[in-house]
C-alpha cells in the first residue's frame, strides 16, 4: 500500500498501523509512505530487507523484529536515518548499532502509559477476584446457584500492593491501586520515586481527614522485600541483562502462598518454567500474564492453569493509544527525516 508516491522521503512502515493521522502528517511533509500488508504475523530479517530495498529514509517497525546489525547496515546503505519502534520496550533494537550506522532510534512512551496500567489493573482484579474461572463455570453450564464459597478470592482494600519498576507505567499502577482500591504500597525501584510518594502521603491524609483509614506507603530497599511483604505484585521494569528472569524459583518461593503476580512487561523477566511449577504447587497463588518468554507461545502446563489468566500482548491495545503510539512512531522518524532530533529517543 503506497501513500504519496512521488514523495521526496520514502518511510515504511512494517506493518498497518491504527488510524490515518501518521499517514497523513508524514504525506503532508513530503514522505511517499509504504505499508507492508505481508501475511504473516512476524517478519523475517529477510522480509524487512526487501522492505528497505535500495533507497529508504526511515522505518517504523514493531517489537516482534529483530532490528540488530544486519537491519541497521541495510537501513544505512539504503539512505536511512531513522527508526522507530511502534512500542515504548526497545528489548528488540540494538541502540548501539543504530547508534554505529547514524541512525536515530525512537520508540513510544507516554501515550501508553495509562491503558498499561489499567490492563495491569484488570488482571489484578480478574485474577483476585477469580472472574475467568467463574466466566469458565457459567458458559460450562456448572452453576446450580448461589452458594457460599463459590468462587470464593481476596479484598484488595487494605491489602499491600508491591511494585517493581515504579516508572511511568509502573507508577500509574500504584496510583490507580491505591487510589481505586485503597490498597497499601511498597516499591521497588532503583530510582526514588518522589512523584509517586507525594500522591500516596497527600491521598493518606485526604483518607485520614475523612474518617478514613490511611494507606500507607513504603519504597523498599530490595525487590526481596516487595516479594515478601505484598499481597499483590506487578512487574514494571524495562528487560535487560539485570532484569532476565528476575522472578525466578527461589524469588516465587518468598512470595506469599496466596499472592497475586501480574506481569504487563516483558515475558523474560520472570523464569516461565518456574512459574508453571509454583502454580501447580501452590493452587492458591495466582498469575494475570500480558507477556510470555517466548511469544507467541507459553511453556508447556501454563494454558492449562486455572490459577493463570493469559491475555496475547494487549496492555497497550485501546484505540487512543495505538493511534497515538503510531503518531509518535511517525513523528520520531519524520523529525530525523528533517534534520531535527528524534522526539522521543531512548538514548536520552
Ligand atoms: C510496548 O510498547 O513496549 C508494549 O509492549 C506494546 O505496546
Amino acid at each position: 500500500e503506497v501513500y504519496n508516491p512521488n514523495g521526496k522521503y520514502r518511510v515504511v512502515s512494517t506493518k498497518p498501523m491504527p488510524g490515518t493521522r501518521w499517514i497523513n502528517l508524514l504525506v503532508d511533509q513530503g514522505c511517499r509512505v509504504e505499508i507492508c500488508h505481508l501475511k504473516k504475523t512476524i517478519l523475517s530479517v529477510e522480509d524487512i530487507i526487501d522492505l528497505i530495498g535500495n533507497k529508504c529514509d526511515g522505518v517504523i517497525g514493531q517489537l516482534t523484529e529483530d532490528w540488530g546489525e544486519t537491519l541497521f547496515s541495510a537501513l544505512s546503505k539504503a539512505g536511512g536515518k531513522a527508526f522507530s519502534n511502534m512500542a515504548v520496550g526497545y528489548n528488540n533494537v540494538d541502540v548501539e548499532a543504530a547508534n554505529k550506522y547514524s541512525i536515530a532510534v525512537g520508540n513510544t512512551p507516554g501515550v501508553l502509559t495509562e491503558t498499561t496500567a489499567e490492563l495491569a489493573a484488570s488482571l489484578s482484579l480478574a485474577a483476585a477476584r477469580r472472574i475467568v474461572e467463574a466466566d469458565g463455570f457459567m458458559r460450562a453450564g456448572l452453576y446450580e446457584g448461589w452458594l457460599p464459597h463459590l468462587f470464593v478470592g481476596n479484598l484488595l482494600k487494605g491489602q499491600t500492593v508491591g511494585v517493581i519498576g515504579a516508572g511511568r507505567i509502573g507508577s500509574a499502577y500504584a496510583r490507580m491501586m491505591v487510589e481505586g482500591f485503597k490498597m497499601n504500597l511498597i516499591y521497588f525501584d532503583l530510582y526514588q520515586s518522589t512523584r509517586l510518594e507525594k500522591f500516596v502521603t497527600a491521598y493518606g491524609q485526604f483518607l485520614k481527614a475523612n474518617g478514613e483509614q490511611p494507606v500507607t506507603w513504603k519504597r523498599a530497599s530490595s525487590m526481596e522485600e516487595v516479594l515478601r511483604e505484598a499481597d499483590l505484585i506487578s512487574l514494571h521494569p524495562v528487560l535487560d541483562k539485570t532484569t532476565y528472569h528476575l522472578v525466578n524459583k527461589e524469588r516465587l518461593a518468598m512470595m506469599k502462598k496466596e499472592a497475586i503476580l501480574v506481569n504487563c512487561s516483558r515475558g523474560p523477566v520472570i523464569d516461565e518454567v518456574a512459574l508453571v511449577d509454583h502454580l501447580r504447587e501452590n493452587p492458591m497463588f495466582r498469575v494475570g500474564l500480558d507477556v510470555f518468554e517466548e511469544e507467541p507461545f507459553m511453556k508447556p502446563g501454563l494454558a492449562d492453569m486455572k490459577n493463570a489468566i493469559v491475555v496475547p500482548h494487549i496492555a497497550s491495545a485501546s484505540k487512543w493509544t495505538r493511534e497515538g503510539m503510531a503518531t509518535l512512531a511517525a513523528l520520531n522518524v519524520l523529525g530525523r527525516i528533517k534534520g531535527y532530533p528524534i522526539l522521543s529517543d531512548p538514548n536520552r
